[in-house]
């Protein structure tokens, strides 16, 4: 540097004194008023306005210099209602009352005090302070038990109390360590729960924002850099409550395919044609369900999404016709990186319509990911969505349903590791920088990618993965957790993972199966699949240069186990497909802590190494190696060892037997479960749609009620949605000496299948004398298709075949 220019005295060289960072704040209040609903109240620096979208939620936001925007962004759904609170205003205080919430501002300080009507404190907002540069930083109360949860995908425990999150989408090689700030998703959601009473806090701000339960003592902060401070305050009490409200306000998933829920395998790369092939047969021939194998990077003519090489897949239209045939099908990977190339279609097409994002000076961005130096589209614009999308007929038209989208924090391989945070966003006319949007890139790729399949595939059901999302995610994609590595620590990892995923409104949600990055073992493949045969999201995927991880590739005994656990999930599939809708009804999560069943039990608001499959079913992996037995908290009630019928009372905590083919599961007393016939994939359709209804220790006396309303419809089209399903409703209940079993179809416009239903009562507290209406039958003959009633003597199950759709009620005789 030349030392003889002003740059000798550049700012940066001298030591200067520190400059004080400047927060201001509200100040006053000075004045308030109603404008269509919402209550703006000014205060001497700034102001916020207050909304009311029901009862027990409102928004609000902070806008300063006058300017007041009450839109939202694409996270939220459009509103069909607002209320008007109660509205008084003392001399200290201006206060809001709904049905549910007393909701009071303190004029001298703007604190937001928010109560229910006894008078108990829920939450309440200290202060709000921001910097001359735009960043925000709310301070709330914290009790000494207070517990949190939520935040999407973040590593660590269940309980996030005394940890920091950033929300910035990130593309973080080899990630999953607890001390890990940001990873690929960002859910702005924080839930709180004290004592039993719990309520959300939703930051709206696709920016980046941070969520400090560590360093405040007393209080937790959150904070953003840019943007708005625009928060949804969602009370429960109860946390299925919050979950509920914030899905409502976010959206839910939409019913996926049920190959969907099938078992997918991938690898980074299966490098050809003939790979391709081999491995889908393998599966037939190993009689390991399997419904998708997916294409990684190699499949395309140098990373040119779009395209697919000519060399290593000669005829893409051939191999997935084939496969179809034996129900597999193939989910190609598309990045977001346009390779710049003159001679490549997208890419041309891509500058010459303006698709690309573009510096505010016009020149378009470049980064560089897998196929080099690329262009990236700019998914605000609906246009440039829409053309996007459109592209993807060249995978419909080969027969492809679903599609991977990788790298979309967007990841670049710079310093960043993203895009620059001054490219613009055009926005549909309303310019964005990437900095205050970064977290939706992800999210709108994924979209125009879900939304431009369905244009193409006749009424079929997309399907789209997803590595980056923000809230709201949950509409278009499915979501898997990224690189992780083949440690036991990042299986125990996923628990916790995927259990705040589904409080977060990601339901659909898991991780590379055997671990992504370095090296699984023949135990680690075992534990981690016997798991990740319940998890909503069920692929085993595992990076280049890693030691082969497919289900036969540790010999016999470890084959034989994960067969038999695929094969588990297949048969569950009737009852997997319906925690599914109930998801996308009810925004309730697949996978749940127990805390979110048991919200009263202190035991469990940590409680991450084992979670419930609806709730009803408990599942403990074993997560460490050379582990035979391991403990399990049972919560209140009866449950019964799903393997050997033992029944084991709850309330404590027992020592589980697990050897290497066992992983424990525990179902409710009291709980019904549908199983099906198993097959080799989830839309089989030459096989009998024939249902066992497993009902679990049932009593001949009136303190017995169990009930299940099994959902079925096609599993592929959008028929469901004009009222082409059918709900089959069970209601089994006791009293003294008998046991009645009523069955009706609610709805009834889609008739599956098959001829009979089944029931087995598994470990019936009753032997019964009778069955009115049915005759008593051999186990053979039952197997054989006769209608009638019979007992295993080995187990004491009582099972039963009747014919569907005739008969309304059974009376069973003790
Ligand atoms: C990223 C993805 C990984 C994929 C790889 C190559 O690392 O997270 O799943 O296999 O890119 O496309």
């Amino acid at each position: 540097m030349m030392e003889d220019t002003s740059e000798a005295i550049h700012p940066d060289k001298v030591d200067g004194p520190a400059v004080q960072e400047v927060w201001s704040s509200f100040g006053q209040l000075r004045e308030w008023r109603e404008y269509d609903g919402a209550y703006l109240c000014h205060g001497q620096n700034a102001g916020a306005a207050l909304v009311f979208l029901s009862d027990a939620e409102f928004r609000f936001k902070v806008f300063s210099e006058g300017v007041l925007d009450l839109s939202t962004t694409i996270a939220v759904l459009p509103q069909k209602e607002i209320i008007r609170p109660d509205v008084e205003e003392s001399e200290q205080e201006l206060i809001f009352r709904t049905s549910m919430l007393v909701v009071t501002l303190d004029k001298q300080t703007f604190a937001l005090t928010v109560k229910d009507h006894e008078g108990s404190e829920i939450a309440r907002q200290e202060s709000i302070s921001w910097t001359p540069r735009g960043a925000t930083n709310a301070l709330f109360n914290m009790q000494e038990d207070s517990h949190f949860y939520g935040l999407g995908e973040k590593s660590s425990f269940l309980d996030k109390r005394g940890e920091r999150y950033t929300m910035w989408n990130t593309d973080v090689y080899a990630p999953h360590m607890p001390e890990i700030e940001a990873l690929y998703e960002s859910i702005p959601l924080l839930i709180h729960m004290h004592q039993g009473s719990t309520y959300g806090v939703f930051l709206d701000n696709p920016g980046r924002s941070d969520f400090d339960m560590r360093s405040h003592g007393v209080a937790y902060t959150i904070g953003c850099t840019t943007g708005s401070y625009d928060i949804y305050f969602i009370y429960g009490p109860e946390i299925k409550d919050v979950v509920r409200r914030y899905t409502a306000l976010t959206g839910r998933i939409t019913l996926p395919p049920k190959w969907a829920l099938g078992y997918h395998q991938s690898r980074y790369s299966y490098m050809d044609q003939q790979e391709v092939m081999e491995l889908a047969h393998s599966f037939r021939e190993k009689n390991i369900p399997c419904d998708v194998i997916y294409l990684d990077i190699h499949y395309m003519d140098e990373y040119r999404v779009f395209t697919f090489d000519k060399i290593r897949f000669p005829d893409p239209k051939g191999m997935i016709a084939e496969l179809k045939e034996m129900g597999i099908r193939i989910i190609p990977i598309v990045d977001p990186g346009v390779k710049k190339d003159p001679k490549y279609r997208i890419y041309r097409e891509g500058v010459q319509e303006e698709h690309f994002c573009r510096h505010l000076e016009g020149d378009i961005y470049y980064g560089n990911v897998w196929p080099g130096i690329s262009a990236f589209p700019d998914f605000t614009e609906t246009r440039t969505a829409q053309w996007w999308g459109d592209h993807h007929a060249f995978y419909t038209s080969l027969g492809i349903d679903g599609i991977w989208n990788d790298m979309n924090e967007p990841a670049v391989f710079n310093e960043l590791k993203t895009m620059d945070p001054d490219v613009m966003h055009l926005n549909d006319g309303d310019p964005m920088t990437h900095e205050e949007i970064h977290n939706l890139y992800g999210m709108l790729m994924s979209k125009a990618t879900y939304e431009g399949m369905k244009q193409h595939m006749n009424g079929r059901r997309p399907f789209v993965l997803t590595r980056a999302g923000y809230s709201g995610i949950q509409r278009y994609a499915a979501i898997w957790t990224g690189d992780n590595r083949s440690f036991w620590e990042h299986m125990a990892m996923a628990m916790p993972m995927i259990l705040n995923m589904g409080l977060s409104g990601l339901p659909f949600a898991g991780p590379d199966i055997g671990g992504f990055a370095h090296h699984t073992s023949d135990q680690l493949l075992v534990r981690w699949t016997q798991m990740g045969a319940f998890f909503p999201y069920c692929r085993n995927h595992s990076a280049i240069g890693t030691i082969r991880q497919e289900p036969w590739s540790f010999g016999e005994q470890v084959e034989d186990i994960i067969r038999e656990y695929i094969s588990l999930r297949y048969r569950w599939m009737p009852h997997l497909y319906n925690l599914f809708y109930e998801s996308s009804r009810t925004g309730m999560p697949i996978l749940r802590p127990v805390l979110l069943e048991y919200p009263r039990d202190p035991k469990v608001t940590n409680l991450c190494d084992q979670f419930l499959l609806g709730p009803d079913v408990m599942i403990a992996p074993v997560y460490r190696p050379d582990t035979d037995c391991r403990t399990v908290y049972l919560p209140e009630g009866i449950w019964h060892d799903y393997w050997t019928g033992e029944k084991h009372e709850g309330g404590r905590h027992i020592l589980a037997p697990a050897p290497l083919d066992v992983m424990p599961m525990y179902i409710r007393a009291g709980a019904i479960i549908a199983e099906g016939e198993l097959r080799q994939y989830a839309a089989d359709h030459r096989a009998d749609d024939v249902v066992t209804f497993h009902i679990y220790g049932a009593e001949a006396k009136s303190s017995f009620q169990a009930e299940y309303t099994l959902y079925e419809d096609d599993g592929e089209t959008f028929a469901h949605e004009n009222g082409k399903y059918s709900r089959l409703h069970i209601r089994v209940s006791g009293e003294e000496g008998a046991l009645a079993l009523s069955i009706r179809y609610m709805d009834d416009g889609y008739q599956a299948q098959r001829e009979h239903l089944r029931f087995t009562l598994r470990q019936p507290a009753f032997t019964p004398a009778g069955i009115d209406q049915l005759e008593r039958i051999t186990l053979d003959e039952l197997a054989a298709g006769q209608i009638g009633w019979s007992l295993d003597d080995s187990s004491g199950d009582i099972l039963i075949q009747i014919p569907d759709r005739q008969l309304e009620q059974l009376i069973l005789r003790a």
